[in-house]
């Protein structure tokens, strides 16, 4: 390979998945993260690792130089939609501002190629499903937003500056890798399907239904479910992409352009365990939209990416085995 791999956020749940994917596929990887929400034992021992943050502009200039990096995989920032609206200043700071002075890193330090986390909360509550890329942008919380202005900002850099980029707009990640080396361990995640594995495993006692009266088949909410390891090697196929095509840049839902629904995803985590979890029904949730499914057909015509583990059921048994490798190790948050 030209080159080694920057990974912000590479002690992360989606970051860590991509650096094992990366590695399958032959690359070098040096792993940047602050640790603030990953673990450093989410990253193989054989990986260079810099404890730090991305608004560090001469820390990353410098760790750009002394390891020869051509591309950065853009994952670290904040990500629960809830706290977005209580804490606005810090999604701006840390999924806006910090982006922009990595990018400005970048630039400065020569980096021709940018893959940078998005996110389908781009398109807010979308009129229609599946929603394509072109779609109205309209995020109904500052976690949306502020993904969505440093998209904007990657857009504009790459017009003026050699630089160029896949934004990958992601649904609803899910699952763990398949051999079990990482999976989700996000304090505080409000997931469907990490949820339901902890109830699955004992740390909760039910599962909480948000809304019945959705206008969606059984009334609950519908969703594109997309496997970890699938979304890994997305970015692993749009870096690839874009050393070989250094003039243009990409804007792509990352999705499997099917959707399941709360009751749907429950009797796959109840056929999984052989158990009934039990489930109440609740209020909806606000800023939920009814469906949220992915138009993938840009990322399908555009790189040579597959999905090879959609199936929800293996998706869930990962993910149960992920949570109980936390808890044996005594990791769980
Ligand atoms: N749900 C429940 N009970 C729960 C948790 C979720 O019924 O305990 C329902 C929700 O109402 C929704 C579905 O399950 O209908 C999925 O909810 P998640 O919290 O798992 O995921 P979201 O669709 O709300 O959010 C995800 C990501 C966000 C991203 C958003 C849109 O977590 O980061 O998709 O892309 F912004």
């Amino acid at each position: 390979k030209p080159f080694s791999v920057l990974v912000t956020g590479g002690a992360g749940y989606i970051g860590s998945h991509a650096v094992l994917a990366l590695l399958d596929a032959g690359w070098k990887v040096v792993v940047l993260d602050n640790l603030a929400t990953g673990f450093r034992w989410a990253v193989p021992e054989t990986v260079e690792f810099v404890l730090g943050d991305v608004a560090d502009m001469e820390m990353v200039q410098a760790t750009i130089a002394k390891h020869n990096i051509g591309a950065i995989l853009h994952f670290a920032g904040s990500l629960l939609v809830g706290e977005s609206v209580g804490n606005p200043l810090k999604y701006y700071r840390n999924n806006t501002a910090a982006s922009r002075t990595l990018i400005e890193a970048a630039i400065g330090a020569g980096v021709h190629h940018f893959v940078f986390s998005s996110t389908a909360a781009t398109y807010g509550m979308p009129e229609v499903v599946p929603v394509a890329e072109d779609a109205p942008k309209a995020p109904i919380n500052p976690y949306g937003l502020s993904k969505l202005m440093t998209e904007q900002i990657l857009a504009d850099v790459a017009a003026a500056h050699p630089l160029n980029y896949a934004a990958l707009r992601y649904f609803n990640v899910a699952g763990a890798d398949p051999q079990g080396r990482s999976g989700q361990s996000v304090a505080g995640a409000t997931h469907l399907i990490h949820i339901a594995c902890e109830a699955a495993t004992g740390k909760r006692g039910h599962v909480g239904i948000y809304g019945d009266d959705y206008p969606t088949p059984d009334g609950t909410g519908v969703r594109d479910y997309i496997h970890v390891s699938d979304l890994a090697d997305a970015h692993v196929a749009a870096l690839e992409w874009l050393i070989a095509n250094p003039s243009e840049s990409l804007t792509a839902n990352v999705g499997y352009g099917r959707g399941y629904s709360v009751l749907e995803v429950l009797d796959v985590v109840d056929h999984v365990t052989n158990m009934a979890i039990e489930r109440r029904q609740e209020p909806r949730r606000a800023g939920d939209p009814p469906t949220l499914v992915a138009d993938n057909r840009r990322i399908l015509e555009t790189l040579s990416w597959r999905p090879r583990h959609g199936d929800l059921a293996s998706i869930v048994a990962s993910a149960l085995a992920w949570e109980r490798t936390l808890q044996e190790r005594g990791l769980s948050s």
